[in-house]
């Protein structure tokens, strides 16, 4: 298991471009399944999470080549509809695999995707969605049995939440399904949008992805494409609240600024002053934060859950209170009790999180539980004095495409053992 040891209270400075965008990259991989002939995927982060994919994909018989962050994908060779156990257990995200596969082949066996650190993560919504596009799916032993024996067939899906997962999971299914699909209560996420770019790119034929409703034409088949994977926003959120926690000033490139509106506005009232301009952000954070008044995560537009933990972080040594409201997720305060060992003034009730600003932390050792949870601590430590030893590494590799060079190169003093 390895650790980060962070010595706090290092101011950064400098710049640092913002990798390519976790939760684009992961159902773009699963969508190649769909497609004849060969992708070329630009600006895949180099993660755990998507190295689990690939080995999906290889298992399925994909052939894929990696040099950095350009991918090669060819599908052509797809001959399996089935994922294992400890494939699909790698990573929560995997159940994407799902429609990929059976409107590929037209079964697809694969187990229950693991519930996560953060809550239990449940399927309802997209088997349901599924069910009325035709599949027959069977629930037993851990396993779904999907089977699709005519093809998958067009239908008018209503989402009761505007999931995200399950919003990829239908698009992805009805590009080859027989007829026309609209999803009401779509989710709007980016990430949605860039898949749909790189889906309507193989030719498919989706419209009105990043609204609330989106109509997929299926089509008999897709070609592979040439495809540029969006920065990550919750990657760059994390690098401010970086900043934010130390007073510091730094520079983000390659950031598309539109899809941090719902962000910027909460560091703004904190104190920090940021100017985006063609593609880039230039942040600077006062020696201390004020309060973030209240914070209440959304879906899309709205502040995303993914930013909470680092945010909630840096607002442990904000002048006053600020109050965090977690919509999406039933269990995302679990690091909230290592940052109280740091000297947080954090409660929790519920969905509710009160922190009443405390002057500065002070390094301790720590253990990560989850992946947003470890970027908080690493937030933490850098503002606090002292010097933390942060356990659980491996969750924040799932996200965060080394984090601690990253930070090192912009003055931080931390380092992985
Ligand atoms: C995606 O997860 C992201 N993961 C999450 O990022 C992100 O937090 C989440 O969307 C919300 O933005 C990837 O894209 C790989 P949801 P997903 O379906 O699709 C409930 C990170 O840190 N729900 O929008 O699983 C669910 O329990 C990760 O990068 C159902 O009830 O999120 C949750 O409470 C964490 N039934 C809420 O909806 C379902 O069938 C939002 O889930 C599906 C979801």
């Amino acid at each position: 298991m390895s650790r980060l040891l962070v010595t706090g209270r290092q101011k950064l400075s400098g710049e640092t471009y913002v990798q390519g965008a976790k939760n684009s990259a992961l159902p773009i991989l699963a969508a190649t399944i769909l497609s004849k002939g060969e992708n070329v995927i630009y600006n895949c982060p180099q993660l755990s999470d998507v190295e689990a994919s690939l080995g999906i994909l290889r298992y399925l018989g994909c052939e894929v080549k990696r040099s950095n962050r350009t991918l090669l994908i060819n599908a052509n060779g797809v001959c399996r509809s089935e994922i294992p156990h400890e494939l699909m257990r790698k990573t929560r995200s995997s159940i994407v695999f799902l429609g990929a596969v059976l409107a590929r082949t037209g079964r697809a066996k694969l187990s229950f995707p693991g519930g996560c650190e953060i809550g239990p993560r449940p399927i309802d919504l997209h088997l349901k969605a599924l069910r009325e596009l035709g599949a027959v799916i069977k629930e037993k032993h851990g396993y779904l049995d999907c089977s699709a024996p005519n093809g998958l067939i067009g239908a008018k899906v209503t989402l009761s939440f505007p999931s995200v997962g399950a919003t990829e999971d239908i698009m992805i299914a009805a590009c080859l399904a027989k007829g026309t699909t609209t999803i009401i209560n779509a989710a709007r996420e980016p990430e949605i949008c860039d898949l749909a770019d790189y889906l309507n790119a193989c030719g498919a034929k989706i419209y009105g992805a990043g609204e609330g409703v989106i109509v997929i034409d299926g089509c008999d088949n897709l070609e592979g494409a040439h495809h540029t994977i969006i920065p990550d926003r919750i990657v760059a959120a994390t690098l401010m609240a970086c900043a934010a926690a130390t007073g510091s000033q730094i520079t983000l490139k390659g950031i598309i600024s539109s899809h941090l509106a719902s962000i910027i506005p909460v560091f703004e009232d904190a104190g920090c002053k940021i100017r985006c301009r063609e593609g880039s952000m230039k942040f600077s954070a006062p020696s201390r934060l004020s309060s973030m008044r209240t914070v209440r995560t959304m879906p899309y537009p709205g502040f995303p859950t993914d930013a909470q933990a680092p945010m909630l972080a840096a607002a442990c040594t904000a002048e006053g209170t600020s109050v965090f409201v977690e919509n999406i997720f039933e269990n995302r305060y679990r690091h909230i009790s290592e940052l109280v060992r740091m000297g947080a003034n954090v409660k929790t009730e519920g969905r509710v999180a009160v922190i009443e600003g405390v002057p500065s932390l002070y390094g301790a050792s720590v253990e990560a539980t989850d992946l947003r949870g470890a970027a908080a601590l690493v937030v933490a430590a850098l503002g606090a004095d002292g010097s933390s030893d942060i356990n659980g590494v491996e969750y924040l590799e799932r996200g965060y495409e080394s984090l601690e060079v990253t930070l090192s190169e912009l003055g931080a003093e931390i380092k992985k053992i």
